[in-house]
């Protein structure tokens, strides 16, 4: 049992993609330190992420980060109450090196430990700010490996209502950003190259789900965006990104096709679900585009949306010490059996 649940300081280890990362977050809410240690440089000539560097690369931070980010908030290992991280989902090489860890140092300095599910974490991520409980809710969470809807009744009870068919969102923005020629990750620099572009010089397709359901597919549309490309011609080659004419114009109809399918969804499952409050939560969720329309348009519905802080859309650990502390006042414990799943 923990001794007093209502005063936890939680030290969150986060290692399930690209980013290695550790936290250590008050009361599930007051953030003490927060370290990230970004690999982008070395999938970036990949366009995507290649697990075994992943693996390799948290392997040499993982113990410096999770010291700087206790430095930083000026406590040992002997002053937390608690430790959170993430065992679900992720590319297995990369959770196994923050599980291991984690249960190291939880075992020789005995302490409590919890396993946290990275995407019921980036839901937390976009409620933990804020001054009124928001469940039950509904919550989109779009990230490179995910795009799907949830109610949420509560942090730790999340309800699966529709996922995406193939494509999650980051990844269509990284796939198309590969043939733009824009830098990886894919989402940053396509909002910026459709910054001086015309959302609505191209009609790229939006995927309808049956009977007014809600669902996402990407795609298709990656699909059609390659096709424009090649100038409509499937065999024709596709051309070098400095050969593509008006490509600022390409990037923004892109981003308005995705960010329309998210809006309209979104949109349509709170209202299915009759809930008014939306979390938005993933490295999407850091869209402008997406941010604007997605707020305008639900308070024309009565309803209203909330984003993490841009630096806690993309992967962090803040949210898993934050989700972690609910865990461990729940006592939800993992023993040093704790294990990783990957899907
Ligand atoms: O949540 P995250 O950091 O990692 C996963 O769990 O996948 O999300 C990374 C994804 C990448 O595909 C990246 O292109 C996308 O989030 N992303 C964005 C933006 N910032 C990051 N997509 C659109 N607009 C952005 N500003
Ligand atoms: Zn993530």
């Amino acid at each position: 049992m923990v001794s007093d649940p209502r005063s936890l300081t939680v030290l969150g280890i986060e290692s399930s993609c690209d980013e290695t990362a550790a936290a250590v977050v008050r009361d599930g809410r007051e953030v003490l330190s927060s370290v990230i240690v970004s690999q982008v440089e070395a999938h970036a000539v990949y366009g995507g992420v290649v697990p075994e560097i992943a693996g390799r690369s948290h392997l040499e931070a993982i113990g410096p980060t999770v010291e700087r980010a206790l430095a930083e908030a000026g406590l040992t290992e002997d002053e937390l109450s608690g430790l959170a991280v993430t065992t679900r989902p992720g590319l297995v090489g990369s959770l196994l090196v923050g599980a291991s860890y984690a249960k190291g140092l939880a075992y020789s300095r005995g302490l409590p430990l919890v396993g946290v599910h990275h995407i019921e974490a980036h839901v937390y991520a976009a409620a933990m700010d804020l001054d009124e409980p928001p469940w039950p809710c509904l919550a989109l969470v779009v990230s490179g490996g995910h795009t799907a809807l949830y109610r949420a009744d509560s942090p730790l009870s999340l309800t699966l209502l529709a996922a995406t068919l193939d494509d999650a969102a980051g990844e269509a923005f990284d796939k198309v950003a590969w043939m733009l020629g824009t830098s990886y990750p894919g989402g940053p620099s396509i909002s910026r190259l459709a910054a001086a572009g015309d959302p609505s010089a191209i009609r790229f397709p939006r995927h309808r789900p049956k009977q007014g359901g809600v669902g996402f597919s990407f795609s298709g549309l990656k699909t059609a965006v390659l096709y424009h490309l090649r100038g409509g011609d499937a065999l024709a080659p596709t051309p070098a990104p400095e050969d593509i004419p008006a490509r600022a114009d390409v990037a923004a109809s892109f981003e308005q096709a995705v960010v329309d399918s998210l809006v309209d969804n979104t949109l349509r499952a709170a209202e299915a679900e009759g809930l008014e409050r939306i979390l938005v939560a993933g490295g999407v969720a850091a869209n402008a585009r997406l941010r604007l329309e997605l707020c305008q348009r639900a308070a024309e519905s009565n309803q209203r949306a909330f984003f993490p802080p841009p630096e806690h859309c993309t992967d962090n650990a803040v949210m898993i010490a934050g989700l972690g502390h609910h865990l461990l006042a729940a006592d939800r414990l993992a023993g040093l059996e704790l294990d990783v799943r990957p899907n």
